[in-house]
């Protein structure tokens, strides 16, 4: 019987927000599989005894960067982990956008700030400050050239503790047409949804924010699954070999109507089954091939 942890983050007295989660556990037990849904920093558990461990909600880890970067490397010398470490570590960085863009992918275009470089920021158009490591918005705020008093303290706020920050115009393409999300797994399209802009004018950077305004299905374009596909293939370490077990290509169409890389997830992304629920089978059998390929 294959052994698989399913990798979350402790919700601590809330409700878990992961719905995927206990549906992606009872799936997989009824395809006869062990499966067990385990948070990701419990010190008791002994991630060696599991045939494969697939990251799926460790929704608080981004605010840990190290202690999460020492568990995927651990893991991964335990035993499989999906995705690889090095895709996981990469991933972890938004950073990589600026490698992505370099190998010719459509990008949102990005500066980055490191703490101590000074606070060069767009004088003639809206733009978006956001960190280097981030999830659901968080640190994430829209600013007018009028309003650079208030990004220059969201920068410094940042930069205190430690965080890298982004720079990129504000594509208002989000507000027209959205932010699409192409999930693939096991290799090929699993499904596509949409959802609208998140970040509305004057809202804090340290405001909660709704993660997935208005998510609904979708279906889509040809230009879309190529940009998908360019990203996917121009991951470090992937031509030639097996793609990642899980990915989400997040696109916004740029001025000319083109869809732009927003965030290429390979870490923990939302699978949204709810909405499709038709593609739960896919999901298990792609993460019980995986667990397959080392247990026999
Ligand atoms: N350059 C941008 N133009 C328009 N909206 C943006 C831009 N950058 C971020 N946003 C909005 O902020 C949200 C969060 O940003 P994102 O880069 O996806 O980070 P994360 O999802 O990791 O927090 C996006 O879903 C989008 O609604
Ligand atoms: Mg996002």
């Amino acid at each position: 019987m294959r052994r698989i942890a399913l990798a979350t983050y402790d919700p601590g007295t809330e409700p878990g927000k992961d719905a995927d989660l206990p549906e992606l556990v009872r799936a997989l037990r009824a395809a006869g599989a062990e499966a067990e849904a385990r948070y990701w920093d419990d010190p008791d558990v002994d991630w060696g005894r599991y045939d494969l461990v697939v990251i799926r909600s460790t929704w608080d880890y981004s605010w840990r960067a190290e202690e999460f970067d020492t568990w995927v490397v651990r893991v991964g010398a335990l035993t499989r982990l999906a995705n690889p470490a090095s895709v996981v570590r990469w991933n972890t960085d938004k950073r990589y956008l600026g490698e992505l863009a370099a190998a010719g992918v459509p990008t949102v275009p990005t500066r980055y700030l490191a703490p101590g470089e000074p606070a060069e920021l767009p004088a003639d158009h809206e733009y978006v400050i956001k960190p280097t490591s981030g999830a659901g918005g968080r640190f994430a705020a829209r600013y007018t050239p009028g309003e650079h008093d208030r990004a220059v303290a969201h920068l410094a706020r940042m930069h205190a503790e430690g965080f890298t920050a982004m720079v990129q115009p504000y594509l208002t393409g989000i507000d027209v047409s959205g932010e699409r999300a192409l999930q693939f797994f096991g290799g090929r399209l699993l499904h596509a949804s949409r959802k609208g802009a998140v970040l509305a004018p004057g809202t804090p950077y340290d405001a909660d924010k709704v993660a997935h305004p208005g998510l609904e299905r979708w279906q889509p374009t040809e230009a879309e699954l190529a940009v998908a596909e360019k990203a996917l293939a121009s991951i470090p370490g992937v031509s030639g070999g097996p793609g990642p077990l899980y990915a989400r290509v997040d696109l916004v169409d740029g001025p000319d109507g083109e869809p732009r890389l927003m965030e290429l997830e390979l870490v923990e992304p939302n699978l949204f089954l709810r909405l499709h629920p038709g593609s739960l089978e896919r999901v298990t059998e792609a993460i019980l091939a995986a667990a397959g390929d080392i247990a026999g």
